[in-house]
């Protein structure tokens, strides 16, 4: 490309470095395609703009050698590439904003619920009282596992840890529902969608009670979702177990939050393994194994065992030095797309309260109050543009509900189904979509003979 990006960015007047087609925007008023020569060939190109974006595809005509390959584009971690187009989830990361099919994630919270979000995620619009008592009553009759998912989960460890109990018992249930993979079928998918939903609670309360060697607790279906999950986990020798109305809308707008956020690290993995038109149970199954990482999902759990090492108010310069030495991160900041403070971080901050009024408040909160404090006053955090992100304050609340830092994942994983689910189906659903199959840079040796083993070094 003759112009390099510094010009381009001058004449774009874009920033951060990103290469926005628009046609009216920024002053661009010429024609959508980059001129680009090839100076080892002195060969021009036009290549076409379109929605911001260039076909990497577009690349491969450049060449030195007609037999060659042509151009590819190199980007480790996809910084800088769109692999789809999704009508699902909007997310602007300068200004901090998070759209779910054009709805605020702040209104979304504040008047909906788990299950309607999960409806207008999936199906692409918010539903009529009649879709959504039927959506709902779906759900809710889907809602147990076959004995002999119980019978597996009863296998693990006493120990065993529950997000791994829940990639390894959601791909099982794959082998429950065979049909599955009749992908193509509208009516196969339907099913299987109201399947996923309904029992990744049921899985993750049973990976809970595992865990705390009690017996496993079926779901009553008199409560609604977030209460139902409740009752699962924590339903002992009462007949009836009944939700605290304040947790169990505090933890549905914790469902609602973690909803969707468009092509994160699990949601690509649940992309690619989906394309290859397996069952919809073990590309999600892929998506909870991608979640459970430290770097991702996982970093609910890492950010309340940081809070709880960091102790008190006065270890947190020690702490921070510490990060900025590089010894460690700061667990529940930064994000790939948010360089701006994570609106979902400050709507859990909001419903943390809710939370302490009923279980009482955790002597953490004043820990990560201040050390986001210390954090925003910090030029090395703000200068890299750190801010809390959802995992921050997530931890916390889960604390509060009396849940052990292992399961602070699983709680992420019950949410994101929904979203891992509408991408899914959108990927089924876009007749651009074929098996993902990236290219690479090989670095290795060539042509090597075969070395007897007498004569290895
Ligand atoms: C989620 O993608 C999504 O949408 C994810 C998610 C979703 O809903 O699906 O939002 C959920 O995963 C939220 C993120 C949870 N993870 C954490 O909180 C873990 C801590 N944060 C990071 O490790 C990091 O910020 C990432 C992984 C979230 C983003 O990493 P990037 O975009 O690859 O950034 P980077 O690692 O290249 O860091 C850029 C710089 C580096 O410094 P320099 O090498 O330039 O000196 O910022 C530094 C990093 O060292 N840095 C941090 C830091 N995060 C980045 N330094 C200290 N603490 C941190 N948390």
């Amino acid at each position: 490309m003759s112009p390099d990006r510094s010009t381009v960015e001058q004449q774009q007047g874009t920033s951060d470095g990103e290469l926005r087609q628009s046609a009216g925007e920024n002053g661009a008023s010429g024609p959508s395609t980059l001129s680009v020569t090839d100076n080892r060939t002195g060969k021009s190109y036009e290549l076409p703009i379109e929605d911001g974006t260039l076909r990497a595809t577009d690349l491969r005509q450049i060449k030195v050698d007609p037999d060659e390959f042509g151009l590819m584009s190199y980007d480790p971690a996809y910084m800088n590439t769109a692999s789809c187009r999704s009508a699902i989830t909007y997310i602007d990361g300068d200004a901090g904003i998070l759209q779910h099919r054009g709805y605020p994630i702040e209104q979304l919270c504040e008047h909906s619920s788990y299950l309607e979000v999960a409806y207008l995620l999936i199906n692409g619009k918010l539903p009529t009282q009649a879709e959504l008592t039927d959506w709902v009553d779906e759900i809710t009759i889907h809602t147990f596992v076959h004995e002999n998912v119980k019978d597996f989960m009863q296998g693990f460890r006493y120990d065993a840890n529950p997000m791994g109990m829940l990639v390894a018992s959601v791909g099982a249930l794959s082998t429950f529902y065979p049909d599955a993979n009749k992908i193509k079928e509208e009516r196969v998918r339907a099913i299987q969608i109201i399947r996923l939903l309904a029992k990744m609670p049921t899985l993750a309360a049973f990976a809970f009670r595992h865990n705390m060697g009690q017996p496993y607790v079926y779901p009553d279906n008199d409560l609604e979702y977030a209460g139902n999950f409740l009752g699962m986990m924590y339903k002992m020798t009462e007949l009836k177990y009944r939700p605290d109305p304040r947790l169990a809308r505090a933890l549905d707008v914790l469902f609602i939050l973690h909803a969707d956020h468009e092509q994160n690290a699990s949601t690509s993995a649940v992309r690619s393994v989906g394309s290859t038109q397996v069952d919809p149970y073990s590309a999600v199954a892929a998506g909870v194994a991608a979640l459970y990482g430290p770097l991702h999902g996982g970093a609910n759990e890492q950010a309340l065992r940081m809070l709880k090492r960091i102790e008190t108010v006065e270890n947190i310069p020690a702490f921070l030095e510490g990060v900025k030495a590089g010894n460690e991160r700061l667990m529940g900041f930064g994000h790939r797309v948010y360089k701006n403070y994570d609106p979902r971080a400050r709507i859990i901050r909001k419903y943390l309260d809710d939370v302490f009024e009923v279980r009482g408040k955790s002597p953490l909160l004043d820990v990560a109050t201040e050390l986001e404090k210390r954090a925003l006053d910090d030029e090395y955090f703000t200068s890299r543009k750190l801010y809390p992100n959802v995992d921050f304050y997530s931890g916390l609340i889960y604390e509060a509900l009396g849940l052990p830092v292992a399961m602070f994942p699983v709680m992420f994983a019950i949410g994101r189904t929904s979203g891992w689910i509408a991408q899914w189906k959108e990927l089924v659903e876009d007749p651009e979509q074929k098996i993902a199959r990236p290219r690479q840079i090989y670095t290795g040796d060539r042509d090597l003979d075969y070395v007897p083993i007498e004569q290895r070094g």
